[in-house]
């Protein structure tokens, strides 16, 4: 019987090989440190990190007589895969006539207000197949694996009745096992209140009875934007705890242009973040800060619809675990990169570019409940981007420029 190779990749004489240091979330003064090693080499066993570190080192747990493929890293970075923990991507249709509309003035909530905005692409979603849905979401996450995403959470939204929203879940668990992106699913059942409903209480009604027993078991979390225009705290508390029953960790959209007791709540129930935030002042950043309840920042959205800016650093400097995400949809981020996100994060949010990768990795992976990527260490999945550049800086300084040389999905180079 041929014997499995212990070890099946090398990646040796990187510049460089960058790693979120420690375990787990990296918050406080954890936050952005990050753990060097120039030059470096990587053995890679299957689909899981072998080793990783100074070359010499690495080529000593490797038998002589060992076979493996072998990949130059010479002038390259190795970075963790990128991790997205907020996406929407299971939409048909655009929203490039709104855009427009915004670009001469028209405001995104009014726009929502009238009947557009979530609801047009509503409509256009509820058109298709699931078929045609699966392709959307293959589509969506192809392009955001080559901006160096590995790993997205994808949330449904755009169905808001029982056939979309099954269709919408089966289409993002589908796309998932063809992608090589892994892929985590949200259930979004309580995006905004659909035409057909008159108010968010028999809405949310229907939701909990109808959609959910079938929604649950396709999806990890369950998450609602709480703002005004869609759900209220107590409709979303409702919606939140019956999720919680099925077993699903809950997220919530909040704090985007009103702060209505997002906060509080994602504490009170224990939700494994609050996303936006761009309305959160100091008392709800404090809170925040000392609870286990992410921050998820989407600053590619905050430009889109020019938002003013979440309290980022006060965030991070009172000890919040800070996550960011691309928001990825058709509305208010019509945008798959999270190198741009990192970006946007060091210029316009205070974050450093080493901050900003333990953001998008580490404490991306903490917000999905996942313990084994977002780091390049012995027995964490081999998730690994090759960046063309002498250090790991160059993701976020190279605006819309991220260059990958290489990108290695579960040990396989893509
Ligand atoms: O995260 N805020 C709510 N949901 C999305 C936008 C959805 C849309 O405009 O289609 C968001 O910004
Ligand atoms: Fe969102």
């Amino acid at each position: 019987m041929a014997r499995v190779p212990e070890v099946s990749l090398l990646i040796h004489d990187l510049a460089a090989a960058v790693t979120p240091a420690g375990a787990g979330p990296l918050r406080g003064r954890e936050f952005g440190v990050l753990r060097v090693h120039s030059p470096a080499s990587m053995a890679i066993s299957g689909e899981r990190i072998l080793a990783v570190g100074p070359p010499n080192e690495v080529l000593r747990e490797i038998p002589s007589d060992a076979e493996f493929e072998s990949v130059g890293g010479r002038g390259k970075t190795a970075l963790p895969g990128l991790i997205d923990c907020h996406t929407h991507p299971a939409f048909l249709g655009n929203r490039a006539v709104e855009f427009e509309l915004r670009a001469s003035g028209a405001g995104y909530e009014e726009l929502h207000a009238s009947g557009g905005g979530i609801r047009s692409t509503v409509a256009a979603t509820r058109e298709g197949s699931e078929e045609d849905l699966r392709s959307a979401v293959e589509l969506h996450l192809g392009w955001m694996l080559e901006h160096g995403t590995t790993t997205a959470e994808a949330k449904s939204g755009y169905g808001l009745d029982r056939e979309t929203e099954l269709k919408s879940l089966r289409a993002i668990r589908a796309a998932g096992h063809s992608s090589p992106v892994d892929v985590h699913p949200t259930f979004l059942g309580a995006h905004t209140v659909p035409a057909e409903f008159d108010n968010a209480k028999e809405y949310v009604d229907f939701v909990i009875q109808e959609v959910l027993p079938e929604a649950a078991p396709l999806a990890r979390f369950a998450d609602v934007f709480l703002e005004r225009g869609s759900f209220e705290a107590p409709e979303a508390k409702r919606y939140l705890e019956a999720c919680r029953e099925f077993g699903l960790a809950l997220r919530l959209h909040a704090d985007q242009f009103s702060e209505r007791g997002g906060i509080p709540l994602a504490v009170e129930l224990g939700a494994r973040s609050v996303d936006h935030l761009e309305a959160t002042g100091h008392e709800g950043a404090s809170l925040l800060a000392k609870s286990d309840v992410a921050s998820v920042l989407l600053p590619a959205c905050g430009l889109f619809l020019d938002l003013p800016l979440p309290p980022a650093r006060l965030l991070a400097d009172e000890g919040a675990i800070l996550a960011l995400g691309t928001d990825f949809n058709p509305g208010s981020s019509f945008c798959e990169s999270l190198p741009l996100v990192m970006n946007l994060a060091c210029t316009r949010l205070g974050l450093s570019p080493a901050e900003a990768l333990c953001a998008s990795t580490v404490n991306a992976a903490y917000v999905l409940g996942l313990r084994d990527v977002g780091r390049l260490a012995t027995g964490y999945k081999a998730d690994v981007l090759l960046l063309d550049a002498p250090d790991c800086r160059h993701v976020a300084y190279h605006l819309g420029g991220d260059r990958f040389a290489a990108k290695i999905k579960s040990g396989q180079i893509l």
